[in-house]
C-alpha cells in the first residue's frame, strides 16, 4: 500500500481521503502500543524536526516534541521567534528556506491565515500546519477523529454537538471538514451570536451535503448528544469588548453532564479556561484530559513516521 503521506506538506485537511484518515488511525494504535511497551524506537534517527512557534503553545509544541525524540530523531525547537533573525525582520519566505535547509520536517504555528501554507510554498521539506490564525489546525483535528473512532468506529449516524466560540476555532474548522467523509455524521454548531461559524465552513459543509444545524442555544440537544465539543473564547483573536460581551455564554457543569447519554463523550482540545467546570472533569464521558490527550502525542508519531519514512 502507497503512503499519502510521504514527503507531503499537511496544511490542510481538504484533501485528506476516508482512506488517509483510516491509515492515521491504523498507524496511531501502533505508535500507542510502541510506547506502551517500549517508549519508542530510533526510526527516524538521523531526521531533525524544526518547531517554529510564532503563537504560544503547550500541547502541539511538546507533543511533536515528544513525537519525534520517542522516534529517535532530533529537534530544533523555537517556542517563539524572538531569538530568531524574524526579530530583524528577515521574511517567513526566507525563514523557510533556512530551516528546510535544517531539518527533514517543520512543524509551524503562525497568527495569520495562509502563512503557513506560504512557508511550505518556500519549502524544500514538508511542512505540518500547527495553527494558522484562525484558519485551520490539521493535527489536532486527525487527533480528535482517531479519538471519535476509537470510541465509535466510523463516525456516521453519530451526533456530534459542538459549542463555543465556532469563529475563532481552528481545530473545530479542520474537525468538520473531515467529518464531512463520513455520510451520516450529524453535526450541531451552536454559538453566541456574536461569533457564528465561519462562512467557509459553512459553504463547505453545505456543498458536501452534510447533515448539519447551527443554534445559539445547545441545552435542549445534550440527551441526543454522542460528542460534545467544547471550545474556548479565543480571546486573542478579538476586541476586547466583544470577549467581554461572550466570554461565560456556555460552560458545562455537571447538571448538563447528567442529561447526557451513557457512553457519550465530552471533548476539548485544550487549554480550558472556564467553558468546563472542574467538578466534570471527573465525569466518565470526559476525555479532554485522558483519551483525547494522550492521543496528541500518538496521532504526531503516526504523522511523522508517516511523513518521514515510506
Ligand atoms: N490544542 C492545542 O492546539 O493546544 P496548544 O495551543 O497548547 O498547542
Amino acid at each position: 500500500m502507497t503512503n499519502p503521506f510521504y514527503q507531503k506538506s499537511l496544511i490542510s485537511v481538504d484533501n485528506l481521503k476516508r482512506a488517509d484518515i483510516e491509515l492515521v488511525f491504523n498507524t496511531t494504535r501502533q505508535m500507542r502500543e510502541l510506547v506502551e511497551k517500549k517508549g519508542g524506537d530510533d526510526r527516524l534517527k538521523r531526521k531533525i524536526l524544526a518547531a517554529l512557534f510564532f503563537e504560544p503553545s503547550s500541547r502541539t509544541f511538546s507533543s511533536f516534541i515528544s513525537a519525534m525524540q520517542r522516534l529517535g530523531g532530533g529537534i530544533i525547537p523555537l517556542p517563539g521567534m524572538s531569538f530568531t533573525s524574524i526579530a530583524k525582520g528577515e521574511t517567513l519566505q526566507d525563514t523557510a528556506r533556512v530551516f528546510s535547509k535544517y531539518a527533514d520536517v517543520l512543524v509551524v504555528r503562525h497568527p495569520e491565515p495562509g502563512s503557513v501554507a506560504l512557508v511550505s510554498n518556500n519549502s524544500e521539506k514538508p511542512v505540518i500546519n500547527a495553527g494558522d490564525g484562525i484558519n485551520e489546525h490539521p493535527s489536532q483535528a486527525l487527533i480528535d477523529i482517531v479519538t471519535i473512532m476509537s470510541r465509535f468506529g466510523n463516525p456516521e449516524k453519530i451526533h456530534i454537538l459542538m459549542i463555543g466560540d465556532l469563529a475563532h476555532y481552528r481545530p473545530t474548522n479542520s474537525l468538520s471538514k473531515l467529518l464531512a467523509l463520513f455520510p451520516g455524521v450529524r453535526l450541531s454548531l451552536a454559538t453566541p451570536a456574536k461569533v457564528p461559524l465561519p462562512e467557509n465552513i459553512r459553504e463547505y459543509l453545505k456543498a458536501k451535503n452534510v447533515d448539519f444545524r447551527e443554534y445559539n442555544d445547545f441545552t435542549d440537544l445534550i440527551p441526543e448528544t454522542d460528542v460534545l465539543y467544547v471550545t474556548r473564547v479565543k480571546k486573542e483573536y478579538m476586541e476586547k469588548s466583544l470577549y467581554e460581551e461572550i466570554k461565560g455564554s456556555y460552560k458545562i457543569d455537571k447538571r448538563i453532564v447528567s442529561r447526557m447519554k451513557k457512553g457519550s463523550l465530552i471533548m476539548h482540545c485544550l487549554p480550558r479556561i472556564d467553558e468546563i467546570a472542574r467538578e466534570v472533569d471527573t465525569s466518565p464521558q470526559s476525555i479532554y484530559l485522558s483519551t483525547q490527550l494522550e492521543n496528541s502525542l500518538f496521532v504526531r508519531m503516526a504523522l511523522l513516521d508517516l511523513i518521514l519514512r515510506k
